[in-house]
């Protein structure tokens, strides 16, 4: 039987750079490998925790270390000048790391997943709708839907914040990128995304893809959910094309995009741009919104602050410069800092190095997996004192502007910088100030654990009491 070209089939593209032979421990016998932990339970550890065992590495060997999870070396660099290398410097030294082939079975060859030449060839043909003169224009749909989605909540009443955010993100991603075509696919996305996420997020540890073939329904309930969101997505892609509708959102840009030299992106190539962009769109806004809530919890000083910056942003909802406003409010920007400053949704950035290459005047060689984690970086006390604790005020008097490339980067960097940055910080900003004009919400369980997968997300539903607003 001829093997059918989804994604989840498709073999890794030629053009792309061959993924390199890992470094096995034997290899690496000879290597100048930086400090690291050795003990036989480290997977196990790694497992259960990897932001903490990340962070414990770095606390006990240094900014660089070195470790083997699955018989396979992995770096990890966590100074900022590293992550800066990894990032930007040397960043045609890299390909992206483990757990991004299996990402591939589902977005195929779209944005994340995609590598050099591809990559570069649709980021700049995707670049415009995220442009911020473009982004500004979202405001007013972005505050429209979060009013639609928050009118039911009643005073007294209990919301789950973690749901709620996730659909409400994936409301705004699908009505500003791609019109009305996903509405009525709504719950099918949702219901496979979510096993889709599942798979791909479960563990970090190299070579898992090859668990995807065994015939067990749990494997092949991610082969069915990755095929049923490439049919919707072409489907999505189908219909707009047959109905020959002109409409000026992300879908119809797609559409129409040409690089100087005519070329155009292919059906099948929208589609998984399509898919990449409603997946990278909302999860991650929607974990630092409900991780936003539940540190506004522990601060009621921070709650009256932003009620009353609500009221005087949202009032200006009319105004021509309604996003410029947005942008430089300052209570609702520190907090936000500040919470991707310690759950930042992408918390660990995995590479792949092609060549042998310095990082912090290590020799890393060619084949090793190489970590940057924003988990880590981020809460470096030689840039942010107390770094454990939920600090917006730290934000005040450009505090940012102080700090070194590569020690804040809640969105990447380099080439591989995530594409909707101003679009998610505009979104979370008008989200939390018309939560905060109407409600202040209230944890009802304890401050949530994390369930860091691809994402840092909080684990349950984070369940908080609806209160009206106070002054
Ligand atoms: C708070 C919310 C968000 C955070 C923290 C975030 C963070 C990131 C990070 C760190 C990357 C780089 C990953 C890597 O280097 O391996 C990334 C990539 C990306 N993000 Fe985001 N993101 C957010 C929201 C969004 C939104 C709203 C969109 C689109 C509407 C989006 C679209 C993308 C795309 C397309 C890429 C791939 C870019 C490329 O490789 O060229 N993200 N994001």
């Amino acid at each position: 039987m001829a093997l059918r070209q989804t994604p989840f089939r498709s073999p890794r593209p030629d053009s792309y750079l061959p993924i390199p032979k890992p470094i096995h421990r034997g290899r690496a016998r000879g290597l100048q490998l930086p400090p690291g932990p050795r003990s036989l339970i480290l997977t196990l550890n790694f497992q259960k925790d990897t932001p903490g065992f990340l962070r414990q590495v770095r606390d006990e060997f240094g900014q660089i270390a070195s470790f083997f999870l699955g018989r396979e070396l992995f770096i990890a660099a966590f100074d900022p000048a590293m992550v800066n290398e990894v990032t930007v410097s040397k960043q045609k030294s890299f390909i992206k790391g483990v757990g991004f082939e299996r990402m591939r079975k589902v977005l195929g060859t779209g944005l994340l997943t995609n590598e050099e030449p591809i990559h570069l060839r649709h980021r700049r043909l995707m670049q415009a709708p995220f442009h911020i003169n473009r982004i500004s224009g979202y405001a007013r749909t972005m505050l429209d839907l979060t009013k639609k989605h928050i009118e039911n909540w009643k005073v007294g009443s209990h919301v789950e914040v973690g749901p709620e955010m996730m659909s409400l993100t994936f409301d705004i991603v699908a009505d500003i990128l791609f019109g009305t075509d996903i509405k009525s696919d709504t719950k099918a996305v949702q219901e496979s995304m979510h096993i889709a996420i599942d798979r791909i997020e479960r563990t970090m540890l190299p070579g898992l893809e090859i668990t995807d073939q065994i015939p067990l329904p749990y494997f092949k309930r991610f082969e069915s959910a990755a095929d049923r969101l490439h049919q919707i997505a072409r489907r999505i892609v189908d219909e707009r094309i047959k109905a020959g509708i002109n409409r000026d959102d992300l879908l119809g840009l797609l559409l129409e995009a040409r690089t100087n030299d005519g070329e155009k992106l292919t059906e099948s190539e929208i589609s998984d741009e399509t898919l990449t962009l409603i997946l990278s769109g909302h999860e991650t806004t929607a974990n630092v919104l409900t991780w936003t809530f539940a540190y506004l919890d522990q601060r009621p000083d921070l709650w009256r602050a932003l009620t009353q910056e609500a009221a005087e942003i949202l009032s200006q909802s009319e105004s021509q410069d309604f996003a410029k406003i947005l942008f430089t409010a300052p209570i609702v920007g520190s907090i936000f800092n500040e919470v991707l400053r310690l759950a930042p949704p992408v918390w660990v950035a995995p590479r792949r190095a092609v060549e042998d290459v310095l990082i912090g005047g290590i020799q890393i060689p060619k084949g090793a997996h190489v970590l940057i984690s924003q988990y880590v970086t981020h809460r470096d006390s030689r840039y942010f004192t107390s770094p454990d604790s939920f600090l917006p005020e730290r934000w005040g008097n450009d505090f940012e502007k102080t700090l070194p490339d590569g020690a804040y980067f809640p969105f990447g960097a380099g080439t591989r910088k995530c594409l909707g940055d101003q679009f998610a910080l505009l979104e979370g900003r008008i989200i939390i100030l018309e939560i905060a004009r109407r409600f202040k919400l209230q944890l009802v369980d304890d401050f949530p654990k994390a369930q860091p997968r691809a994402t840092y997300r909080p684990k349950g539903p984070v369940t908080m009491k609806v209160n009206g607003a106070q002054v």
